[in-house]
């Protein structure tokens, strides 16, 4: 349904300028929808916990909690005052790859620039024409609730220098297009690493335990080893098992999802092409499995 609004926008346009440049924009608005379920539908951005399922869609305010303290998603709503509605492209390119605001200042990484500086500008304009696309929220954003040095974004410039280079996909020659497929997709717009691997005491991503597990996630969330290990990870699955967890959530026992990989399969990856959650599926278990056991931090979460 979300495809045939974006398909009507797009005649809306077409119809409304006939200039050659308009004529290419309404196309991106439905790959960019396509891009934003890639990305897991950007739930983090929507305060579905805290206003339940009528929550305004990505005008931000859910509180994120992380070791550092909790940080407020942004209203990405096209809105020019309180969202992001001025932006040029260049802010959003900006924005996404080097984790900077259009008045310069840096973004906590608990926004996952990292993986998105991975994605092509093409989908990255794509999914700017989508948000553009959507019906402006007023929302003010909120300061974080974190002690300094960690509110301060000033401290962003260090934790960049340990810990963030801005990354850019190369495909590998030698593996198949949807092993390249499922490479880009994991470490850009789908950011499972962001939730799924260790963080280092300064809280980078631990490069050395890459997707086996992480219980420092946004919001404190267990998020599991999922690296082909037999015993502490996904090394059961086969990737039909993968593709069909990634599409409703069901695990090969019968257990369904919790928490926010729940939301980002229901808003997100259940809504990309089948061929895409088989090629997550066939990257993820091609990787070297890590032996990394995880456990409950407190039950109460
Ligand atoms: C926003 C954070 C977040 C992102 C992004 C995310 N995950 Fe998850 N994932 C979690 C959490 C939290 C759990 C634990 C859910 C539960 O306990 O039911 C989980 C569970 C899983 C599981 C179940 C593992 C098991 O042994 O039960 C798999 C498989 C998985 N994720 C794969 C992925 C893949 C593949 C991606 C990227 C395409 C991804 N996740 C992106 C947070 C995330």
């Amino acid at each position: 349904m979300a495809r045939a609004f974006g398909a009507a926008l797009a005649w809306l346009g077409l119809a409304g300028a006939a200039t050659a440049q308009t004529a290419t924009l309404p196309a991106s608005i439905g790959r960019g929808e396509a891009v934003l379920r890639a990305a897991g539908g950007c739930t983090c951005h929507t305060n579905y916990p805290g206003e339940g399922d009528d929550a305004p869609e990505l005008a931000g305010g859910r509180g994120l909690e992380t070791p550092f303290g909790t940080f407020y998603s942004t209203n990405i709503t096209p809105h020019r005052k309180t969202g992001i509605g001025t932006w040029s492209d260049a802010d959003f390119l900006r924005a996404m790859t080097e984790g900077r605001a259009p008045d310069r200042s840096h973004y906590f990484p608990v926004f996952p620039y990292p993986a998105f500086s991975n994605m092509t500008r093409r989908d990255l304009l794509d999914l700017k024409a989508y948000l553009f696309s959507l019906t402006p929220v007023e929302r003010e954003n909120l300061p974080p609730d974190a002690l300094p040095p960690f509110r301060l974004r000033a401290a962003v410039a260090g934790w960049k220098l340990l810990n963030f280079r801005p990354g850019s996909f190369e495909a590998d020659a030698a593996q198949s297009p949807a092993w390249n497929r499922g490479a880009y997709l994991v470490n850009g717009p789908a950011h499972c690493g962001e939730c799924h691997t260790p963080r280092t005491l300064s809280g980078g991503l631990d490069r050395s335990r890459w997707l086996a597990g992480s219980a420092e996630g946004p919001e404190g969330e267990l998020a599991a080893n999922i690296t082909p290990d037999r015993r502490t990870g996904i090394g059961e699955w086969s990737a039909t098992d993968l593709a069909w967890y990634l599409e409703t959530g069901i695990k090969p026992d019968g257990d369904d999802t919790q928490g926010l990989m729940a939301e980002v399969i229901e808003h997100g990856y259940a809504h990309v092409d089948a061929a895409d959650r088989r090629a997550i599926a066939e990257y993820l278990l091609s990787l070297p499995p890590i032996e990394h056991e995880m456990k409950a931090p407190d039950a109460g979460k």
